[in-house]
């Protein structure tokens, strides 16, 4: 039996891998074969195997352009910040398991928010609880008193979850901590004053994003309160007054609020700025499950107030959520990230050594568009440099052309077009038949993104039972740009440089290796058809 087992999972590694452009990814499993038979099977190995293939990063499913954690379970993106030379990432972590569990911050680092380098854990829950979702500053005028030795305090902020009193059925039992770190994050200490903020009775209270507001010369931070934002202010990060509430009333209701984040962004080519507050929701999502949504208005230092009644989704795919924003980026720029899953089916993903992924590092933006404010999310420009080589370029379909185009191995490429069209239709094939298929229909305003049948998807009920909508009235009426970024268990989809975005998890069992795309159009034409194979940045 074992002799099977073993040769059974040597016959997956090997269909899989050879279906992968780099030979490179074929010769490690090879070895491991060897490796594995010389050893007759011996247990030990075949754990040291696994551990190899892990850090590796080259099981199936595995991303090899986004961040996911070398093993176990992650879910939302924590402690965004930038300090001397380092951007920080710190998630939601499960060391023990790839399922949600007592929650840490895992820790990882990079240079230009692409490539990162995985750091020990950051957090681990103590007296007040587990340790949940928050953000880290850089507090360069030593405000917290943390400072020794003219080192520059980090300082996270984040909730404490205590089980003990969740199970108690009391409601009290998510308040605020804090902890800073003189070494750039490799160390923390957790301030003895904690909980910086108690808990009155609120049960969902929770996910704090703070950052320093000059005009108030204060930190703000946002929280969520269950249905509305919070607003607190603090002169050191220990001590905080409450200053107002948001939103009860505004915008989408279908579930909890979380992870907010509040920032001013310039409106693109003006030199007006507008305050954005993004809230994340579960469920109550346009596809259903968890999603983000956010509100333009102002912020005085106090309030948040937004005329918006409606919700405005930054994301309008099934697998973007709990995103935050950057804390202290040089150059000034918004960058976000967000956790590339939905907790309707988080649990239930079909990777075995690790669970989900985040999206790609992306720059926000507003533009104003017939008159409304409408947030661009983009991916980096530091991507850019990650697509190569170049398979496919300079393709153009006119009125009712249709092409289709065999590439072998596209989970790892980048699609781009420019298109006056507004009716086509893209689908990407495998030899198993598996197909995802992305439209745009003008007559309904509409572009749809299809996973019904691209893999893997019987896992849990709601993966892949419907088409997800998109609605897009707010196109430009020249070419605008579709830029398609896939990976081996997710695709993100912008329009128009970012003006909407879909991203979904994907589990095709064999890469694809055909692309059709039909332009539905008689007048129009899709140009420029180029597809680019991505760099991974774990090799
Ligand atoms: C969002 C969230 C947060 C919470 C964390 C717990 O995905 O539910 O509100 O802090 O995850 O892991």
């Amino acid at each position: 039996m074992r002799v099977l087992s073993v040769f059974s999972s040597i016959m997956r590694i090997l269909r899989i891998e050879f279906n992968q452009l780099q030979m490179k990814r074929i010769i490690a499993p090879i070895t491991l074969l060897v490796l594995l038979i010389a050893c007759n099977n011996n247990q030990k190995k075949k754990e040291e195997t696994q551990q190899l293939t892990s850090q590796q990063y080259l099981e199936p499913y595995r991303p090899q352009f986004h961040f996911s954690p070398q093993e176990k379970w992650m879910n939302d993106p924590n402690g965004l910040v930038f300090h001397d030379g380092i951007y920080h990432l710190f998630y939601q972590y499960y060391p023990d398991d790839i399922v949600w569990g007592p929650m840490h911050w895992g820790h990882a680092t990079s240079n230009d928010m692409i490539h990162w380098e995985h750091k020990p854990i950051a957090l681990y829950p103590d007296e007040h609880g587990l340790i949940f979702s928050g953000s880290a500053v850089v507090d360069k005028n030593n405000t917290s008193g943390f400072a020794k030795n003219g080192e520059i305090p980090l300082v996270a902020i984040y909730t404490y979850h205590l089980m003990e009193g969740e199970q108690a059925g009391r409601k009290d039992f998510q308040t605020q901590g804090i902890a800073y770190s003189l070494d750039n994050g490799d160390t923390w200490t957790k301030y003895e004053g904690n909980p910086v903020i108690g808990n009155t009775g609120i049960k969902d209270f929770r996910d704090p994003k703070v950052f320093w507001h000059d005009e108030s010369e204060r930190w703000i931070m946002a929280l969520v309160a269950g249905d509305h934002a919070k607003f607190y202010s603090s002169e050191n990060l220990k001590d905080w007054t409450y200053l107002s509430d948001f939103g009860k009333y505004q915008g989408a209701h279908g579930g909890v609020w979380e992870c907010p984040d509040l920032f001013q962004l310039p409106v693109e080519g003006t030199d007006e700025t507008q305050w954005v507050l993004i809230i994340s929701i579960n469920p109550g999502a346009p596809n259903g499950g968890s999603g983000t949504q956010y509100f333009i208005g102002e912020f005085d230092g106090k309030r948040f107030t937004s005329n918006q009644k409606e919700p405005k989704w930054l994301d309008y795919g099934t697998d973007n959520y709990a995103g935050v924003t950057y804390n202290n980026v040089p150059d000034g720029d918004r960058v976000f990230i967000g956790w590339m899953s939905n907790w309707d089916y988080a649990r239930d993903t079909p990777t075995e050594v690790w669970r989900s992924a985040m999206t790609v590092p992306r720059k926000l933006s507003l533009r104003k568009v017939d008159d409304e404010y409408m947030l661009v999310n983009y991916p980096l420009e530091e991507l850019d440099a990650k697509a190569f080589p170049v398979l496919v370029s300079d393709i153009n379909l006119d009125g009712k052309e249709s092409r289709t185009l065999d590439i072998e191995g596209m989970n790892q490429t980048q699609i781009k077009f420019k298109t006056t069209s507004k009716d086509f239709k893209l689908q990407l094939k495998n030899n198993l038949g598996e197909h995802l298929e992305l439209s745009m229909d003008s007559r309904n305003q509409l572009m749809l993104l299809d996973r019904m049948e691209s893999g893997k998807v019987n896992f849990q009920a709601e993966f892949g039972n419907k088409k997800h909508h998109m609605p897009i009235d707010k196109l430009a009426n020249d070419a605008f740009e579709v830029r398609i970024l896939l990976d081996w268990s997710s695709v993100e989809v912008f329009v128009d440089s970012g003006l909407y975005v879909m991203t979904d998890q994907i589990f095709p069992t064999q890469p694809y290796n055909s692309i059709i795309i039909e332009n539905l159009d008689e007048e129009t034409a899709i140009q420029n058809v180029t597809i680019e194979q991505m760099v991974s940045i774990w090799q």
